[in-house]
């Protein structure tokens, strides 16, 4: 994984000692409150197991660390997406993000995904980097409108691993951002 550094904070590979942070971020309700679930100690270990094995095979999202302090504060950046959404091919690029909520409201998710823009566009060539999110979650679709991507209407989707128990979960809203809207927006090449 590349190393992605901006003004306060470094995109990095996960590291044992974030096991604590990523317990928090998919445990607390405030966080998770778009998931149709949260995971217990076990489960985050379990998972953050399988990212650290992920992180090394393919494009996964990155721990984000404060510079100024070495702390971890969630994730930010590139990920290769699985099955969904259902209308774009499995490895498709998307960008997503995920913070403690004391992290919130300083602008370090735009941050961090600027730089993965940046990163995505000009050293790894993507023609295009997608994100979604459930179609209330204002806070994340934000985040998509800061760093300039477009909603796509059409692209819309049903999330096929919501469970009928948390229909509202399930309408989820697409977003795009091609290398050629990214070129014009920073003014050309
Ligand atoms: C989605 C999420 C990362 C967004 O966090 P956020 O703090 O709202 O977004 P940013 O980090 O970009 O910060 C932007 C806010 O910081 C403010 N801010 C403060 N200092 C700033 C600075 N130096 N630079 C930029 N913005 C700054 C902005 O004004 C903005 O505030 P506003 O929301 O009141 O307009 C966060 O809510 C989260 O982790 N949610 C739970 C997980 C989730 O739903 N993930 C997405 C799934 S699709």
């Amino acid at each position: 994984m590349t190393i992605l550094e901006t003004d306060r904070l470094i995109l990095r590979p996960w590291q044992e000692r974030d096991r604590d942070l990523f317990f928090e971020i998919n445990s607390d309700p405030q966080v998770m409150e778009f998931f149709p679930f949260r995971r217990d100690r076990e489960q985050s270990d379990a998972f953050f197991d399988t990212l650290l094995e992920r992180q090394a095979k393919k494009i996964t999202y990155p721990a984000a660390e404060l510079r100024s302090t070495g702390e971890c504060v969630g994730f930010c950046g590139l990920h290769e997406s699985d099955a969904e959404p259902p209308h774009i091919p499995a490895g498709t690029i998307e960008i997503g993000w995920r913070l403690a909520t004391r992290y919130w409201g300083k602008g370090y998710a735009t941050e961090g995904a600027l730089a993965a823009l940046d990163y995505g566009f000009t050293e790894l060539g993507l023609p295009e980097i997608v994100s979604f999110a459930v179609h209330d979650n204002r806070r994340s679709t934000a985040v998509m409108e800061r760093i300039g991507m477009r909603r796509d209407t059409a692209g819309d989707f049903d999330h096929s691993n919501i469970p009928d128990t948390h229909p509202h979960l399930r309408r989820h809203v697409f977003y795009r951002l091609t290398a050629a809207d990214w070129r014009n927006k920073k003014g050309g090449l």
